[in-house]
């Protein structure tokens, strides 16, 4: 069990966000799952993304990993709010089974509009009423294939003004779970400059003035790398597809018909792990003291119980996947179950020293 803020992930397993869990009947498998401890949905915009057939993913034949040249759901926020309306007004009444809703936006009041609407909802299921919550908010910060648009967490100018979006909301509810989705790092100051800027949100908890509290309750680390390139005869189709889809031959040559996409799965399981690692690192360290409460949902290559137990070590409270449920559908969550440690809160007892000892 892992409890972020208050919501409480149960195993703390889950999948991360994906067009696998872009509509009401693929969000309700994954809620029903007894493996999984919590829902992601797929990242939505305020008035939905335009897709096209340009927007598409390969599984890859060397190794369990996938390259996808999506945008985000065509669906606008207000669909996802009704279905998790739906799925969670008919759950079990003992169930604190949380949704994680993924939302992006670069719009200062687009995303305002957007947390809004968020609140409206948990306003409708009391959610901010007792001590846990079955709705929290993922901001994606890192999706690499929005053409003119980098991931804004690459750029600290670009996610300052959404951020004082997200900790205004949270000042007036400090019910209301945040994460932030980041993309992958790949040197020492791109982690330093995040929680920098991080940091600048902590104030005074009002419940307790003793203490600090940062706005956002979580990191989701990480997601696909973008610009990588994967030829035709490297893809392999989806489950259910005929060999010859246009999955594996698009007419370029290519995986993807945009050529290049981010990519996921095994091939970026050492830079999520590094990256998991060194978030967890820095956060515990860092002179902000409220950061060591952030905790990390750990992302990229999960793909086996091993896979699983690593991401643990390397720090992760939760662990989630895209690229295995994508290619083996929601029955991987019982293979990928390691015992639940049954660690009380947040990402308190993270075995650091034991990655050199093997523990
Ligand atoms: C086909 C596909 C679509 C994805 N779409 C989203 C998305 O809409 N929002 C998001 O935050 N991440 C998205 N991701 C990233 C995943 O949530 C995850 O961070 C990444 O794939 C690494 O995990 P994995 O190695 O288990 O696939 C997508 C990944 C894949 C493979």
């Amino acid at each position: 069990m892992a409890v972020i803020r208050r919501l409480v992930i149960s195993p703390p397993l889950m999948n991360s966000s994906s067009p696998w869990a872009s509509e009401q009947n693929q969000l309700q498998e994954l809620f029903d799952c007894s493996f999984t401890g919590g829902v992601t949905t797929r990242t939505a915009t305020l008035t939905g993304f335009r897709e096209t057939s340009e927007h598409i993913v390969a599984l890859t034949n060397e190794s369990i990993s996938s390259v996808n040249s999506y945008g985000y759901s065509p669906h606008p926020l207000s669909t996802y709010i009704d279905y998790v309306d739906a799925i969670l007004s008919t759950a079990d009444a003992s169930s604190t089974k949380p949704f994680i809703i993924s939302i992006t936006s670069s719009s200062p009041i687009s995303l305002a509009s957007m947390l809004d609407s968020v609140q409206r909802l948990r306003a409708k299921l009391r959610d901010g009423e007792g001590t846990t919550s079955r709705v929290g908010i993922e901001l994606n910060t890192s999706c690499p294939n929005i053409k003119g648009s980098p991931p804004p967490a690459y750029h600290m100018t670009g996610l300052k003004p959404i951020l004082d979006v997200l900790a205004r909301y949270f000042r007036e509810d400090p019910t209301l779970v945040i994460g932030l989705k980041l993309p992958p790092y790949v040197y020492a100051t791109q982690f330093d400059e995040l929680l920098q800027s991080i940091a600048t949100y902590s104030r005074p908890d009002p419940s307790d003035e003793s203490r600090r509290v940062s706005p956002f309750a979580f990191l989701t680390s990480t997601n696909t790398l973008g610009q990588t390139l994967f030829f035709a005869e490297q893809a392999v189709p989806l489950p259910g597809k005929a060999a010859a889809s246009e999955e594996v031959a698009t007419p370029t040559g290519f995986a993807l018909p945009t050529v290049l996409g981010g990519m996921a799965g095994e091939a970026l399981h050492p830079l999520a792990l590094g990256n998991v690692y060194t978030l967890r690192r820095l956060l515990d360290t860092h002179e902000e003291f409220s950061l060591h409460d952030i905790s990390i949902i750990g992302v990229g290559g999960v793909t086996t119980r091993e896979a699983h137990a690593r991401m643990r070590r390397a720090g992760a409270s939760v662990v989630a996947c895209a690229t295995i449920l994508v290619r083996n559908g929601v029955g991987i969550f019982e293979k990928l179950s390691i015992a639940d440690d049954n660690r009380g809160s947040g990402h308190s007892g993270t075995d650091l020293t034991g990655l050199s000892s093997g523990a």
